[in-house]
């Protein structure tokens, strides 16, 4: 079998959901102030879910994988390879992925966390595509879960009112099929400072700020080029353009940065799933929240091209473009 192939989808969100005027309530109490207006103008974002005290990230990603094994049909016994794309993780080590496949009942299997930001489920997607097409694995699962809400400064309003917790998985198997078609991941290490996390932990103590940092129009500017050149990089590889996408599966970060991606593309923004409304930017979680919710509203359907992508911290961007 020389493919890999989506067969299922799953995606979970913790219940507690703030709206903007939840959040917006909670931050003025704290003497912060900002407004519905502004947030949805800048960002489009009206919702999002953070996840309660003791829950982690592999637990919205166990939810979000069992759904997709499910959708599959497939159960743990059949995983031979799992990788969570995460920047919460549970814990400083072991990964996320070996804390998930201990609560799935998969142990045995190769496990790892991939560390991409908010693209990581683009570049965690590629390299199980890359081991199923050589044969090191048969059925994956790929996660992308995150517990933003841990990292953010809510004294910051700048950053605090855009990101929310969730999770998303896939299941990728061999197939005769295709299923992946391309992809296309790069970094650049000197953007370091425009988005990031800076402290660490050292001699049992947290050294430098745990908390999130984002210079936003530094982000926003970077952003929009850099998406337009790895989507057209994927489609060359395929030998496809633009007008062969059924839909433009986005990081889900803001809507303006979407907007201004699928005007470059030509593409219209009925052909773009959009969940950044409901979810803010769950990080790794976005892309894969995104398609589940798309499979599942029916709206994204079997057979469909379909195109992710994904910018975030290091500064790390990608795009994979996929028949599902
Ligand atoms: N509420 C009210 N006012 C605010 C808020 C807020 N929450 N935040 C900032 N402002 C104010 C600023 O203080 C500023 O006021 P001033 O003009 O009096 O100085 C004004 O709004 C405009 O601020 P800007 O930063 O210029 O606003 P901008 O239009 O650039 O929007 C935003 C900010 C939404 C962050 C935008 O830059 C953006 O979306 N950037 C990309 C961010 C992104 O996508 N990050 C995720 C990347 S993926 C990852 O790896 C995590």
């Amino acid at each position: 079998m020389k493919y890999s192939r989506i067969t299922g989808t799953g995606s979970y969100l913790p219940p507690r959901r703030l709206t903007n005027a939840d959040l917006v309530a909670e931050l003025a109490a704290k003497g912060v102030e900002t407004s519905d207006d502004w947030i949805v103008e800048r960002t489009g974002i009206r919702a999002r879910h953070f996840a309660a005290d003791g829950v982690f990230s592999s637990d919205l990603g166990l939810a979000a994988g069992k759904k997709a094994l499910e959708a599959a049909g497939r159960t743990a016994e059949d995983v031979d390879l799992i990788i969570v794309a995460t920047s919460t993780p549970d814990m400083v080590f072991p990964s996320t992925a070996c804390i998930l496949q201990n609560k799935l009942g998969a142990n045995g299997c190769a496990a790892f966390d991939v560390q991409a930001v908010c693209s990581g489920f683009v570049y965690a997607l590629a390299v199980a595509d890359s081991m199923v097409k050589t044969g090191a694995a048969k059925c994956a699962l790929v996660v992308g879960a995150e517990i933003f809400s841990r990292i953010l400064d809510f004294n910051d309003r700048t950053t605090c009112v855009l990101f929310g917790d969730g999770a998303g998985a896939v299941v990728l198997e061999a197939s005769d099929t295709p299923g992946i078609l391309s992809s296309d991941l790069h970094a650049d290490g000197k953007h370091v400072g425009i988005l990031c996390v800076p402290g660490h932990v050292s001699g049992g103590a947290i050294l430098g700020d745990p908390l999130l940092k984002m210079d936003g129009q530094a982000v926003f500017k970077l952003a929009v080029g850099l998406l337009e050149s790895a989507a057209r990089a994927t489609l060359a590889k395929a030998n496809l353009t633009e007008a062969d996408i059924d839909w433009l599966v986005p990081h889900q970060a803001n809507i303006r940065i979407m907007q201004s991606t699928a005007r470059k593309l030509k593409l219209s923004m009925d052909k773009v799933v959009v969940t950044v409304d409901q979810h803010g930017n769950t990080s790794a979680a976005s892309i894969p929240l995104a398609l589940d919710v798309g499979v599942r509203s029916g709206q994204v359907k079997p057979g469909q091209t379909l195109l992710l992508e994904g910018v975030g911290g290091g500064f790390t961007w990608g795009a994979l473009l996929l028949i599902l």
